[in-house]
């Protein structure tokens, strides 16, 4: 009905540059994602460090199903939907634990973490031992890794995780191999709800350098943040067309390769980034990227003291819609598994200023996304649309080292017109 009208029309006017508002906060558009979105994407689900040890689970979610990832006590990772075969309860209520069983809260069936049924209540007295077992154990989830990121998908037909992800994995290294050992994560995530719609923020972090001058100007004018508003558009955006990921790059002149890392680090991520890759990253100051549909990841150095250098730190993140304009929200610190504890302190630190959960910057941006998400539910704005045209006209570069469509400057609209392409073909695909 109106959903596919909007979306139609939605197809016609992205490679124009126009997006609807009504896409950030409705009931039938959220419907619509979680089936065509999210039940046929690479979903991420975890990183392996987070689950380092047999026993070891945590619980996400790959549209409304929640799923558990477990590292079963062969030590390989498996993951099944968090939901009992007998009579549906969830297994698991905790986010995250060690166990090499699970026993459900309601009759008592008990299944091995891989997911196998093992045991079952007055098995002999009731089911007179007739109940097959091997046919009731946990519903398992599709999965593969890259670089240490577990994704899942719901859908049997969806391709390699590794033609998803299409070429973005020159990029996604700068965050997932710093070093021999490659990143881990550094403590828990912080998670939290908001009365935001995911894709402002995976919009936003695909490569939104526009806001940063502004809504975080805080950071500029007290130092904690080495980039001034007169030279915050450069840099490059790339993205990879028909797949909907795309990452900012961020350039200060000026500023010296690889600064705030610690120089050994820059040494070692010599060996397991490609030369190619290691000239992007030298220039990068902030590197924003997004995965489609969900998952973002953000680099750049920001100072513990203001005025001081700044240290650099990566976080990873992940959005979860739990309904029209509301989601939960994962956040994590990712350092590098090789660096000193000292270095990795001070980047939790940056981190946590900055992209925790009470981080400075974090602060900034929801207070405006969960009112452009509240505006976007309003009965005018739902009508109307808005304009995606910044550097519509602009060639993209020919001799960029890296992948997929690479424009400058860093400040653009371009990878978002991508993203919004991506999401418009796989809301109007039928199954
Ligand atoms: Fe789990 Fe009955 S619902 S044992
Ligand atoms: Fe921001």
């Amino acid at each position: 009905g109106d959903v596919q009208r909007l979306l139609e029309t939605m197809q016609v006017g992205v490679p124009e540059g126009r997006v609807p508002a009504r896409i950030f906060n409705d009931q039938a558009v959220y419907e619509r994602e979680r089936e065509r979105v999210f039940g046929r994407v690479w979903c991420f689900l975890a990183h392996e460090s987070e689950v380092p040890k047999p026993g070891d689970y945590v619980t996400r979610y790959i549209a409304d199903n929640n799923v558990i990832v477990a590292r079963t006590e062969r030590g390989d990772l498996k993951a099944s939907l968090n939901m009992c075969r007998h009579r549906g309860n969830m297994m698991c209520k905790s986010e995250m634990g060690n166990s090499s069983h699970f026993r459900c809260s309601y009759h008592g069936w008990v299944y091995k973490n891989s997911g196998e049924l093992i045991g079952v209540p007055y098995f002999k007295e009731g089911y007179e031992s007739k109940l097959d077992r091997k046919q009731w154990g946990l519903v398992p989830v599709r999965t593969e890794t890259y670089a240490g990121l577990v994704f899942g998908t719901l859908d049997p037909d969806a391709e390699p995780l590794e033609e998803y992800l299409g070429g973005f994995q020159f990029y996604l290294d700068i965050y997932l191999k710093q070093g021999p050992g490659g990143s881990v994560v550094h403590g828990p995530p912080d998670h939290w709800v908001a009365e935001t719609d995911w894709k402002i923020c995976v919009e936003n972090f695909s490569g939104d350098g526009y806001h940063t001058p502004v809504a975080h100007q805080f950071g500029f004018h007290l130092g904690y943040f080495p980039s001034s508003g007169a030279t915050h558009s450069q840099g490059w955006a790339a993205h990879i067309p028909g797949k909907g990921h795309g990452i900012g790059l961020g350039h200060t002149p000026g500023m010296p390769p690889f600064a705030g890392y610690p120089p050994e680090l820059v040494a070692q991520m010599g060996e397991t980034l490609s030369p190619a890759q290691m000239e992007v990253f030298s220039k990068t100051r902030t590197a924003v990227g997004s995965v489609f549909p969900n998952l973002s990841f953000l680099i750049q150095p920001f100072s513990l003291v203001p005025g001081e250098p700044g240290v650099r730190f990566c976080t990873m993140r992940l959005y979860h819609p739990t309904g029209p304009g509301r989601m939960e929200m994962w956040s994590w610190c990712l350092v590098p598994a090789a660096a000193s504890d000292e270095y990795k302190e001070a980047a939790y630190k940056a981190y946590t200023l900055a992209f925790g959960q009470a981080g400075m910057f974090e602060q900034d941006d929801f207070e405006n996304w969960t009112r452009l998400t509240r505006v976007a539910g309003s009965s005018v704005a739902k009508h109307l649309e808005f304009p995606y045209v910044m550097g519509i006209e602009r060639e993209p570069l020919s001799d960029f080292p890296g992948p997929g469509h690479v424009v400058s400057p860093y400040v653009t609209d371009t990878n978002f017109r991508g993203l919004w392409g991506t999401y418009t073909d796989y809301m109007l695909k039928e199954s």
